[in-house]
């Protein structure tokens, strides 16, 4: 966006960063930020110590949030119908078809062009007139990563910023650093043909002195730092806030402190501002948060697409340790034509000892596991959709949200249990779930020790599924099996 700038910074051609690491560096073409003194991937997410490998893998949220940006294509489209429950019920529930019925600025539905959106996804149908209503009303939406809650919120702000008042009037609230510079970047290329309007970055690292005025109109950031800006520096006025935006509401509870610190922002907000929340999940928890924060909302919810297990034909191998897993395992590559293929394991360690073993029987393996930066996750991932290598050896660090369609076995290399030593059912579908996605045929093995068995027919049970047992050794029945 074209504002003078006071910080130096150069037009972006408006380019959302694909790589981290350009939004992890200092750069110029993110406007409003100044003295920024931003950590580098290796102070932030340097690699581990060798003991946490005696560790399951843990899964952060705010880093699976982000690596399911940086590695979605396209926009994920669902065939469910959006629920509504509005604030008013007599109200007419208005919803478009095309951009054009909005009456947006024509900068910014060329912006949205520009962007190669031709219509409003599924989400946006619905959420954007309510979003442009008037008066405001507030809004909570829920929908699954990749449907379009961050596109329509953006274009929500920028539909409602008064370019010609030079104080902030939107403030954005994101769980982390990362997450908070993706959406400036999607406010950034949206509206980069709004002239007169800027955003600036209120995150760890972007120093303004005590009584600067900030002049954006939209503010991105986390929630420590906002509340500095607000309270501490006194940077910008809360009570000139017209829209307030808390996005991954999800992932910000999951986060220690921010619930509390979001809320305390959200008080000071004047009555009129409007108040808009996004989750990509529906847990309880994330609703009572909601309610906390959002007086009197209309409630979206977009169902997410239910995963299957009907094309997936599961089987299992008993094996004692991990060397009659591998046994199992070349076994399996010896008798049937593998595609490509997804290895679970539960610890990073069994992940490399496992990539090593196969590396030295000639396989092309590529390791994901929660030691590698997100960037580098991404790109293992890609590498992966692109066939470069056939085998992915992880840990859980990838059992969601990752589509390789023409994965067609997933191996359990331990079968997945959560703190309590119980199945994780959930998991399971996820990781099985990869597979015969869009109704191919696929094969899901799992490599079970006798003492885990009860783990076993619980899933059965859980699934109302059979999982056949199969003996590792016996290679003509393996070769039976039919995709
Ligand atoms: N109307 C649209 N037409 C085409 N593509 C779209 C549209 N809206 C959004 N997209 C694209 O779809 C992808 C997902 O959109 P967006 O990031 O807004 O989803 P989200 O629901 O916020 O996801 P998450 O929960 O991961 O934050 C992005 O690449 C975005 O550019
Ligand atoms: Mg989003």
């Amino acid at each position: 966006m074209g504002s003078p700038e006071r910080g130096g910074g150069e037009r972006d051609s408006g380019r959302l960063a694909h790589s981290f690491s350009q939004l992890c560096t200092p750069r110029r073409s993110l406007r409003g930020i100044r003295n920024a003194n931003f950590p580098t991937l290796g102070e932030k997410y340097g690699s581990h110590g060798e003991e946490e490998d005696k560790e399951d893998d843990k899964v952060d949220v705010a880093e699976n949030s982000l690596l399911n940006k940086l590695i979605r294509k396209s926009l994920v489209e669902s065939s469910h119908h959006v629920e509504v429950l509005q604030r008013d019920p007599s109200s007419p529930l208005f919803s478009v078809k095309t951009f054009e019925e909005l009456r947006l600025k024509t900068e910014l539905l060329q912006g949205i062009y520009a962007m190669g959106f031709n219509r409003p996804s599924k989400i946006q149908e619905t959420a954007l007139p309510m979003m442009l209503a008037d008066p405001p009303q507030n809004l909570i939406a829920q929908s699954q990563s990749g449907t379009g809650k961050t596109a329509a919120f953006v274009l929500a702000m920028l539909s409602r910023v008064n370019g010609a008042e030079k104080f902030p009037q939107c403030l954005c609230l994101a769980p982390t650093y990362e997450l908070a510079l993706q959406t400036g970047h999607v406010v950034e290329k949206m509206g980069k043909l709004c002239v007169n309007i800027s955003v600036t970055y209120a995150v760890r690292g972007n120093r303004i002195p005590r009584g600067t005025k900030i002049e954006e109109q939209i503010v991105i950031g986390t929630p420590g730092t906002v509340l500095d800006w607000c309270f501490k520096l006194r940077l910008l006025d809360v009570k000139k806030i017209s829209v307030f935006v808390l996005d991954e509401a999800d992932v910000m509870i999951d986060t220690q402190g921010f619930l509390d610190q979001s809320i305390r922002i959200q008080r000071t907000l004047p009555q009129n501002c409007q108040m808009l929340l996004f989750s990509a999940t529906f847990e309880d928890a994330v609703l009572r948060f909601a309610e906390q924060i959002i007086p009197d909302p209309n409630i979206i919810k977009l169902r997410r697409e239910e995963m299957t297990l009907t094309n997936i034909r599961q089987y299992y191998f008993l094996c004692e340790n991990k060397q009659d897993k591998y046994k199992a395992l070349c076994n399996i590559y010896g008798s049937i034509t593998v595609g490509q293929a997804i290895i679970f394991c539960q610890t990073r360690r069994n992940a490399k000892w496992l990539s090593l073993e196969l590396t030295k029987d000639g396989h092309k393996v590529s390791v994901l596991s929660g030691e590698l930066t997100v960037e580098q996750r991404a790109a293992v991932i890609q590498r992966f959709r692109d066939g470069k290598e056939k085998v992915l050896v992880t840990t859980n660090v990838c059992a969601r949200g990752i589509d390789v369609k023409q994965v067609t076995i997933v191996v359990n290399f331990k079968l997945p249990i959560n703190q309590l030593q119980c199945p994780d059912f959930e998991t399971y579908l996820h990781r099985i779930g990869r597979a015969g996605r869009f109704g191919k045929k696929s094969l899901a093995f799992n490599m079970v020790e006798r003492h885990n068995l009860p783990l076993l027919h619980r899933i059965e049970e859980h699934f109302k599924t059979k999982i056949k047992q199969l003996d590792p050794n016996d290679m003509d029945e393996i070769e039976k099996i039919e995709y």
